[in-house]
């Protein structure tokens, strides 16, 4: 190592990208030495914390629920009641809800999430799968699962914008919607393939 130069040449293979941005910097070691190799990208700093049971039950049906309680019509006795948020609280209330919605669906995207913390068994009615069989069925199909995610993430936000707008019309409209991919990603996963029944109804 007989000057600077040098140093900052030997340093670029070092697993620091700092040594390697610096030798470029410097121009150091332009035609003398192969071109830098390429760093591995980091890791990205997300990993899942908390099972895809617990995201569900926490965070993906409470938020649906709440914007799915918020506009719509109940009957009971004595007629049909318009159910609409009646004040800014309650609007703001919603609004949170299809906040969490949407941004939990990227949270949905974070690969290598145990389905559950406890493994669990197929329904002995046939009407689910076993937490090991909905955990291939992800691994095997990940597209698909992220499809359907960023599916559900995309009409959340349209949810938010016609929360945003006050138009119950419209929220009505994509609650269906809303709960047609929630039922599309539960066929796909988490229910044993049944005669008729595809993704789609
Ligand atoms: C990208 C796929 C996907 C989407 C979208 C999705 N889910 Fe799920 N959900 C699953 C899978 C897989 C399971 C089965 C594993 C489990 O029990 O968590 C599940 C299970 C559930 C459960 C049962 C949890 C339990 O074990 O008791 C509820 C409740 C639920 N989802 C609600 C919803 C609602 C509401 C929506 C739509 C707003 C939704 N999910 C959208 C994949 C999805």
């Amino acid at each position: 190592m007989s000057n600077t130069n040098e140093l900052h040449c030997a340093d670029r293979r070092a697993p620091l990208p700092a040594a390697g941005l610096l030798c470029v910097l410097l121009g150091a070691c332009a035609g003398t030495q192969a071109p830098p190799t390429v760093q591995a990208a980091p890791a990205p700093p997300m990993k899942p914390a908390v099972t895809l049971q617990d995201l569900m039950l926490s965070m993906v049906d409470v938020a649906a629920d709440g914007v799915w309680g918020a506009a719509g019509s109940t009957i009971d006795i004595k007629g049909v009641h318009e159910l609409t948020p009646t004040n800014d609280a309650e609007w703001a209330r919603v609004r949170s809800h299809a906040v969490v919605l949407v941004e939990s669906m990227n949270v949905l995207m974070i690969e290598n999430r145990k389905v559950a913390a406890k493994e669990f068994p197929s329904d002995p009615q046939g009407d689910a799968l076993s937490s090991a069989e909905i955990q291939t069925r992800i691994d095997s199909q990940r597209g698909t699962f992220d499809g359907f995610a960023a599916g559900l993430r995309d009409v959340a936000l349209q949810m938010l914008e016609a929360v945003d707008r006050r138009d119950t019309g419209k929220m009505i409209d994509l609650g269906g919607t809303i709960d047609d991919v929630c039922e599309a990603c539960h066929k796909t996963f988490w229910y044993p393939p049944m005669p008729g029944r595809t993704a789609a109804n």
